[in-house]
């Protein structure tokens, strides 16, 4: 297992493709990342002292394959139909793997924060929850089917997995933002794509969840921040 030390002064990405063996230090902070090369990790997130959230895979905002579709008396042409069913179907992917997330970090975070941050992240569960559902169903809704099962989410999603080993609320913290920042980027980038497509009302469904999400992001990261 190769660990590799890299550098952060501020929450958000940082860029460390190309560059896994660099050691820098800024303001103290410097983090451990753990196979990075193997894992084909392109941005870490995380606090000085902190464990990490990875963005493991360059940006898919789209799926490339395009499902079979139902007839409906929706008047939106078949083809902007489909073409936002594959999108939907992709973020309802990352949408998710986020839900598990949240999930993960409700049960396992440990520490004198135990309490509100065990309730913040369930808190946040369960308006992803919300959103998985109003995107599954605008899928549907659009004559489209939904691929909502683990296996078909752990393959196609575009978040990276959750630090299985993290125990401390600031590790916890830091992954769940790294997860929602990663999230929202997609999510907001949606809003422009259905947009393009000629479908409103799923760049309105974007939009509201994506309202959500810098919500969550807020909430968790001002813990990060002073
Ligand atoms: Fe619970």
């Amino acid at each position: 297992m190769t660990a590799t030390r890299v550098d952060h002064d501020s929450l958000g990405p940082v860029n460390v493709a190309g560059d896994r063996k660099s050691t820098r230090s800024i303001r103290g902070a410097d983090l451990v990342v753990r196979n990075l090369e193997a894992q084909g990790v392109r941005h870490v997130f995380g606090v000085p002292g902190a464990k990490i959230g990875l963005v493991r895979h360059p940006i898919q905002p789209v799926m490339k394959k395009e499902l079979p579709m139902f007839k409906t008396k929706n008047d939106l042409a078949q083809d902007v139909r489909s073409k936002t069913v594959v999108l939907l179907n992709s973020r309802l992917a990352d949408c998710i793997d986020l839900q598990t997330q949240t999930k993960q970090a409700h049960w396992n975070v440990k520490g004198p924060h135990f309490i509100a941050l065990h309730e913040l992240f369930d808190e946040i569960n369960e308006d992803v929850e919300d959103y998985v559902d109003t995107i599954a169903e605008r899928a549907v809704q659009l004559g489209g089917t939904v691929e909502g099962t683990a296996r078909a989410v752990a393959a196609r999603s575009t978040l990276s997995e959750y630090p299985l080993t993290i125990t401390s609320g600031l590790e916890h913290v830091a992954a769940l933002a790294g997860a929602l920042a990663a999230f929202g980027k997609q999510v907001r980038q949606g809003i422009g794509q259905a947009d393009e497509l000629g479908d409103a009302d799923t760049a309105d469904v974007f939009t509201e969840v994506s309202r959500g999400i810098d919500k969550w992001l807020w909430m968790v990261e001002a813990h990060l921040q002073q």
